[in-house]
């Protein structure tokens, strides 16, 4: 495959080009069609009560709540559109507050010139490229947001006679530097928010910058480089996806598809947790061609390094990033902080990858108000969860003694620590997110196109149905909920149901046209990021396919929705131009402002002419009400 067709896969595709494995038969596709919707909700699947799995409120007044008619929500839902625009309720306005390659300092004004060329000098004094997670912070009554810059798309931002290619260590450096994170000040004017540029809040992180490794795998001879022989300084955070906020006021990255930067230009080490990783083979963007960090062959632990949760002071430009390894080593989608009961710190995080798994830290220290818990992030211990078919579920622990692993192990090579204790394989865990009003947090299983009968995921653990991923060949994906034993996010016990499965009901009239609060009026598909807003209502952004065809006709383009926990009842709030996913959501301190991000826009948005530029997007009410 060569290089243009490699950068046009998604990154869990490209994963399945660098290690194939077994796909489905068709047949086995026109028998889940078979199997009908009635039967579906009614329990006929393998595992039983399926009908159970489903939210009381939905089984029992999903008909009263859609004949309210979004009674329970502040707007008007929209319609799906299939354009290269925008789209709020009416009611509301947007504007764009941010696009990849605009000046976060004056010395970078006119960078991004009006070929869309951008300089390599300038490449890190500007907002980056591919929005993702962020959340935004008080500092002394500044609002300042901390955004993740996920990928790059070369083929936008190197020069066009490059195709997608760089072809001089220059070319990496602007790759690399329009990735990471922006921390950035932001103000309300006449006009609306603005970036405060030149703000000495501003911050640009990316694969070059020095961070700390802290916790239990700093210092192991897994991951000592030759740069470091201490195992204690790496370099960059990258392929940062979802993200955090600690209680403390801190932003939390998290490294997701880091595999994919690293290549081998000779010999593959030995070990098993590169291929459980998918490391190995091309990288996607050539580094090891120009940077032997980015070579395994030379640099076996380097990716032994990246894969964590990331800690960033947004208060303090000069603060020293830290990898937190006690939260593990996956593919991290976001990272979501509740407090135990008895005061301990929680972090639920999934790994997204096609029959991975859902976790949780649970640290041994208790927060106190006020101080700085950062050091309790070293020390507590990792769970895999495990979903059981009569809807309870129980957290296991990886120890040495469930696992046959030593610690640092468990924290490099986390997935093979959650396959040996017995975790449950999911669809895809993408964001988390706690409801703010009870104890009960939220999983977006995005889809899994792979799962059915003799499916395995890249460990080789059975991949066939389970009661909270109940359809194979998964293209909608849906949101499991759990609510834990005696309210304590801590407890190792918890029940759970599915609070919506996602599918289109105008084509399958079967388990593909999804749970009965969705409706061709609502209907969406790939759930991702999530957020909940202040008054308990759950905000939920869609990664997916948005052709507007055969599975996916009447769905549109990507979009965020807004669920109510209690009724079921889920709305459309906004939709994005045809290309783009919806991800990344956090309000303005006064909640009068929800901050969008958008994602790998198509057409040439949002400009009228010119390349289509990943963009953060304000959104508020004309009547300068809070939204959220
Ligand atoms: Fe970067 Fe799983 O989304
Ligand atoms: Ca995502
Ligand atoms: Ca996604």
């Amino acid at each position: 495959m060569d290089k243009k067709t490699l950068l046009d896969l998604s990154w869990d595709d490209f994963d399945e080009h660098r290690d194939p494995r077994p796909a489905r038969s068709q047949f086995d596709d026109v028998v889940e069609r078979a199997i009908s919707r009635r039967g579906f909700l009614g329990g006929a699947l393998a595992f039983g009560s399926a009908a159970s799995v489903f939210g009381a409120g939905l089984m029992s007044s999903t008909t009263a709540a859609r004949a309210a008619a979004h009674g329970g929500f502040a707007f008007t839902p929209i319609d799906i559109a299939t354009d290269f625009a925008i789209h709020v309720p009416e009611g509301y306005q947007h504007k764009v507050l941010v696009s990849w390659g605009d000046a976060l300092w004056s010395e970078a004004d006119g960078a991004f010139g009006d070929n869309g060329d951008l300089d390599v000098a300038m490449s890190d004094k500007v907002f980056g490229e591919n929005t993702d997670g962020m959340e935004l912070f008080d500092v002394d009554g500044k609002e300042v947001i901390a955004v993740n810059s996920e990928y790059v798309n070369p083929k936008i931002n190197l020069p066009a006679d490059a195709e997608g290619t760089p072809r001089t260590a220059d070319e990496v450096t602007l790759l690399k530097n329009l990735q990471g994170v922006t921390i950035m000040e932001v103000a309300k004017g006449d006009d609306g928010y603005m970036v405060v540029k030149d703000s000495p809040l501003n911050r640009r992180i990316t694969h070059e910058t020095e961070m700390t490794l802290s916790g239990p795998l700093a210092g192991h001879d897994l991951v000592k480089t030759k740069a470091d022989p201490e195992g204690r300084t790496v370099k960059g955070t990258m392929n940062n996806c979802g993200s955090g906020k600690t209680l403390w006021g801190t932003y939390l990255t998290c490294e997701e598809n880091f595999n994919g930067y690293f290549g081998a230009t000779g010999e593959m080490p030995a070990g098993d947790g590169y291929k459980r990783y998918g490391i190995g083979g091309e990288g996607r963007y050539a580094y090891e061609k120009f940077d032997p960090r980015y070579d395994i062959s030379n640099e076996p632990n380097e990716p032994h390094r990246h894969g964590f949760i990331t800690e960033i002071d947004p208060a303090d430009p000069t603060s020293t990033p830290i990898k937190r390894t006690a939260l593990g080593r996956f593919k991290h989608e976001n990272a979501e902080m509740v407090q135990a009961a008895d005061g301990r710190l929680v972090v639920y995080m999934g790994d997204d990858e096609r029959g991975e798994y859902l976790y949780r830290f649970v640290s041994n220290g208790v927060w106190e108000e006020g101080t700085n818990g950062g050091d309790l992030l070293d020390e507590g211990t990792l769970y895999v969860a495990k979903f059981n078919d009569d809807q309870s579920g129980e957290w296991l622990a990886l120890t040495p003694e469930t696992t046959g692993m030593a610690l640092p192990e468990i924290l490099a090579f986390t997935r093979m620590a959650a396959s040996a204790a017995g975790g449950t394989t999911m669809d895809r865990p993408e964001w988390v997110a706690a409801n703010p009003l009870k104890a009960e947090a939220y999983v977006a299983l995005t889809n899994n196109s792979k799962r059915g009968e003799g499916a395995t995921n890249a460990g080789g653990d059975d991949m066939g149905v389970n009661a909270a991923n109940p359809r194979e060949t998964n293209r909608y994906g849906q949101i499991a909920r759990w609510v834990p034993a005696n309210d304590d996010h801590a407890a190792d016990a918890f029940t759970w149901d599915l609070y919506v499965m996602a599918g289109n009901p105008a084509v399958y009239d079967n388990a593909y046209g999804g749970s009965e609060n969705v409706t061709a009026g609502n209907m969406f598909n790939s759930p991702d990021g999530m957020a909940f807003s202040s008054d308990g209502l759950l905000w939920i952004q869609t990664d997916g396919d948005d052709s507007n065809e055969g599975d996916f006709a009447g769905q549109g383009n990507n979009q965020m929705l807004v669920g109510n926990p209690e009724t079921g009842e889920i709305a459309r709030f906004m939709t994005v131009p045809n290309g783009a996913e919806v991800t990344g959501l956090c309000w303005s301190l006064d909640g009068k402002t929800a901050f969008v991000g958008v994602q790998h826009p198509g057409g040439s948005w949002p400009a009228a002419a010119g390349k289509p530029r990943s963009s953060i997007v304000a959104v508020w009410r004309e009547d300068g009400a809070v939204i959220g």
